[in-house]
């Protein structure tokens, strides 16, 4: 990374990864947007890029901006990822993409669509009849690890100890704070986990996800050595930023009830407020880019090897690109979003994300007239936005409709 910026850029001291920034990062990014395109962290030694073009266009541009040199800040978690689907360049990036395209193709997740639906409805059943919950662990991160350990094929009905891997995983994302120094052993004992697979791919089930990663591996599509992380990466991505956008979906209908009424009218409208979900409160804040070349962007002379930070969070709520951006709105157009990514990196598993989130909204839309939310604790990680608890009292559709 470079230790002195060229030009005279503006700059920050700012811990952007600092508990009081990941509590509240949305002032920081707006003074960030409005410094200019481009703002040098002195604290970080990165650069930010915070305004909705910008991200965007780094996105897209792949041969300027790379992922091969590591999407994160801490040096020994790039290393441990590298040549991962997502921390990988083209060709390779291709190949490894290429393994899972049928199954996470439109086609791919029509197929899962019966069975999540239906575990989407029982689990709603569930709750309403509960009536007062905590969120976190009876909903937004149950249903993320039933599907994708039901997805990838794992072993046994205990899967618990993936929530921990997958929070740890992303922490090791931010920059060599204590989150994510101490997060490494617990991602090694992830990979102890995998190794355990690679060394019987059977006790995967048959026609699963997993399988089949090791399968195209019989085929030469990828080294064996590949498959356990490839298997990691799905499994890592799909948790925590699932979790976190059903949490963020009930936070936010508890606090806007109005925008619920609205959501419910018109179940054809679920993908839609589910954009809008998205880009209020991204789940992933933030992930990093290398620069192969120099590249100026206003006073910002950014040169061949400085790091970036690409900030999907703060071009969400850019006032450069949405009207109004910190009011939820569901009725907003908000399908160009970046908090799915954009370009050869865009979210892999996005179908499997908007199946579940759609699942569950819908059978929401059916059974619940109204979201009470307590006061709720937020969970801090280095990239994700979460919650530790998040209580809630359901008022159900019945009910109201009989009163
Ligand atoms: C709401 C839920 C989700 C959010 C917000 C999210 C967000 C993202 C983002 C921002 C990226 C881009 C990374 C980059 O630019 O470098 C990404 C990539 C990725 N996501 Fe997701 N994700 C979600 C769910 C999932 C699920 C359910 C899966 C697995 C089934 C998944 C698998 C992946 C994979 C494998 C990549 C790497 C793709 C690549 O580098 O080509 N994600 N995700």
């Amino acid at each position: 990374m470079a230790t002195q910026p060229s030009g005279s850029p503006p700059t920050t001291d700012i811990d952007l990864f600092a508990d009081e920034t990941l509590l509240d990062p949305y002032e920081s990014y707006r003074t960030w947007r409005d410094a200019g395109p481009a703002v040098w962290s002195t604290r970080h030694e990165v650069w930010i890029l915070s305004r909705f073009d910008d991200v965007k266009r780094a996105l897209a541009d792949n041969e300027t901006y790379i992922s091969g040199k590591g999407v994160g800040l801490y040096g020994p978690a790039n290393e441990a990822l590298e040549g991962t689907v997502i921390a990988s360049d083209p060709p390779e990036h291709g190949a490894l993409r290429r393994v899972l395209a049928d199954r996470m193709s439109p086609r791919g997740i029509r197929a899962l669509q019966p069975e999540v639906e239906a575990a989407a409805n029982s689990l709603v059943d569930s709750i309403v009849a509960k009536g007062s919950f905590d969120a976190m662990p009876d909903l937004a991160r149950k249903f993320p690890l039933m599907v994708m350990a039901d997805l990838i094929g794992l072993p046994g009905d205990d899967h618990g100890s993936l929530l921990g891997w997958a929070d740890a995983g992303f922490n090791t994302f931010g920059p060599a704070n204590d989150r994510a120094v101490s997060s490494m052993p617990i991602v090694g004992e992830m990979f102890g986990y995998i190794a355990s697979l690679d060394a019987d791919p059977s006790k995967l089930r048959e026609g699963s996800m997993g399988r089949e990663i090791y399968e195209a591996s019989e085929r030469g599509e990828l080294k064996f050595e590949q498959c356990g992380r490839l298997m990691a990466a799905y499994l890592m991505a799909g948790l925590d930023t699932t979790i976190s956008s059903i949490a963020n979906a009930v936070w936010l209908f508890g606090r806007n009830p109005e925008q619920w009424t609205i959501a419910r009218s018109d179940p054809a409208r679920i993908p839609h407020v589910y954009n809008e979900i998205l880009r209020i409160e991204s789940p992933v804040q933030t992930f990093r880019r290398t620069l192969t070349k120099d590249v100026q962007l206003g006073d910002a002379l950014m040169r061949e090897g400085d790091a970036v930070l690409l900030l999907y969070g703060s071009a969400n709520r850019d006032e450069r690109h949405w009207q109004d951006p910190d009011k939820f709105d569901v009725r907003r157009r908000s399908a160009d979003h970046l908090a799915l990514g954009f370009g050869i990196h865009n979210c892999a598993g996005q179908g499997v994300a908007r199946l579940e989130a759609h699942s569950l909204l819908a059978a929401l839309a059916r059974k619940v007239e109204r979201f009470e939310v307590g006061t709720p604790k937020r969970h801090l990680n280095n990239l994700i936005r979460n919650f530790d608890s998040l209580p809630v009292t359901l008022v159900p559709a019945a009910e109201m409709e009989n009163a």
